[in-house]
């Protein structure tokens, strides 16, 4: 095999595609599922409140939690939305998160008339630093969104003790964190905060092409969450009323069906990404510069590194140019740039021109606000795409690549 890099005319490391999550190549879409959507077509019951599959989702999800409550919905930014609509914000009311995620974890903030807050992250693993968020809490804080990035835990235990010093609520974003495990006391991401949220989408471990859970052991807030899903109407009462301004956020019956048979491949998935982690891991101990996430928990929704450009010899931009060449998927900085420098919150791009409730906001939306955050979104960043479909010699192809390119950066 060529030294010289595919970049610069070399012959690149690999030829064919990797299992992909936009393509069957990486899911676990099968047979059954297909017969399970055929079986609701076939019923006639497409909507919840005539067919069984989502309560029988719902119940399988939060016995596979150990959680009193699970309340599905259309997609992982409307399970964070039930959430949100659970704690019931005072207009203006503030709400502590990150700057590094999918804006599916502020939206639902600024559709409840709440301010986004962006709390700093830590270095290694790109989630919330707890000191960070500590020093954000006031008297207009009333709930905090912790996101487990990529699958690694949070430090949710931690972030839940200091919610309930201050009688705020903590939600955990665990969109792209299943069976992941917290630190220090192993519990599941998503069962630690007061809710938890997950996400369906297409490139999830498990998908119902898009859907989205919300979990709570909290009777009262699981009855506002699954009320706002459904236009605040208590179905249960008989009455056709409507109890506060709630949505239409129902799952149907098909993506219902088709998530009850992705619950049981959730543990497989899960436990084929951590081992494909494992290798790699071991192999990036040989690259200085090249750091990867602590492997506790992590349940590898992606494969981040966290590239220190002196010692790597290029930043993660360089390297994720190199092995896409390469052949191999991966991304630098996971987004452009962090949520507090997207349009919706630069120009308060809201409701009509009011800027309604931004103009209330005590940060200023600006560069240099998180700064950790900016430099693993500005170049220290390096996702390497991961998948359960992997076998052990793709993984090999990506550990050849990226000694390839680290080789290459040093000569
Ligand atoms: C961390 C995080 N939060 C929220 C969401 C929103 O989920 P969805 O795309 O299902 O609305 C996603 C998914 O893209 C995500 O990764």
């Amino acid at each position: 095999m060529s030294d010289q890099l595919a970049l610069d005319g070399g012959t690149p490391i690999r030829s064919t595609p990797f299992p992909q999550v936009g393509d069957a190549s990486g899911r676990t879409l099968g047979e059954e599922e297909a017969q399970a959507a055929a079986a609701v077509v076939r019923s006639g019951r497409l909507n919840l409140t005539v067919g069984e599959q989502t309560r029988e989702l719902e119940r399988e999800f939060a016995d596979y939690y150990g959680v009193g409550h699970a309340v599905a919905s259309t997609s992982g930014t409307a399970a964070i939305h039930l959430a949100v609509a659970a704690v019931n914000p005072e207009p203006g009311a503030e709400i502590i998160t990150t700057g590094i995620s999918d804006a599916g974890t502020i939206m639902p903030i600024l559709a409840q008339n709440a301010i986004p807050v962006f709390a700093d992250v830590d270095a290694n693993t790109g989630n919330l630093d707890v000191e960070s968020v500590r020093a954000l809490i006031s008297d207009r804080t009333c709930a905090i969104i912790a996101v487990h990035l990529f699958g690694c835990p949070a430090p949710v235990t931690e972030l839940r003790e200091l919610a309930d010093a201050h009688g705020i609520t903590l939600i955990e974003d665990s969109a792209q964190a299943y069976l992941t495990r917290t630190d220090p006391d192993g519990a599941l991401a998503g069962t630690v905060g007061h809710i938890g949220c997950f996400s369906l989408q297409q490139s999830k471990h498990i998908t119902a092409g898009d859907g989205g859970l919300t979990i709570t052991d909290d009777d009262q807030l699981a009855r506002r969450a699954r009320l706002f899903a459904d236009k605040a109407w208590p179905r249960d009462t008989g009455e056709r009323t409507h109890l506060f301004l709630g949505l239409n956020y129902r799952m149907t019956e098909l993506q219902s069906a088709i998530a009850r048979i992705q619950l049981t491949r959730l543990a497989g998935v899960v436990q084929r990404r951590r081992e494909r982690a494992e290798e790699l891991t071991a192999v990036l101990s040989e690259l200085p510069g090249l750091e990867p996430a602590p492997s506790r928990g992590h349940s590898y929704w992606q494969f981040p590194v966290f590239v220190d450009e002196h010692t790597a010899g290029g930043d993660a931009f360089r390297y994720a140019e190199a092995l896409v060449a390469e052949g191999i998927p991966a991304t630098g900085g996971y987004i452009t740039r962090p949520l507090y420098l997207t349009p919706v919150l630069t120009e308060a791009q809201t409701y009509g021109t009011s800027g309604y409730p931004l103009a209330q906001a005590r940060q200023e939306y600006a560069p240099g606000l998180c700064p950790v955050t900016e430099s693993l979104i500005n170049g220290r960043l390096l996702v390497i795409a991961w998948n359960e479909q992997y076998t052990s010699g793709d993984v090999a192809d990506i550990a050849a690549g990226l000694r390839k390119v680290h080789a290459a950066s040093h000569g």
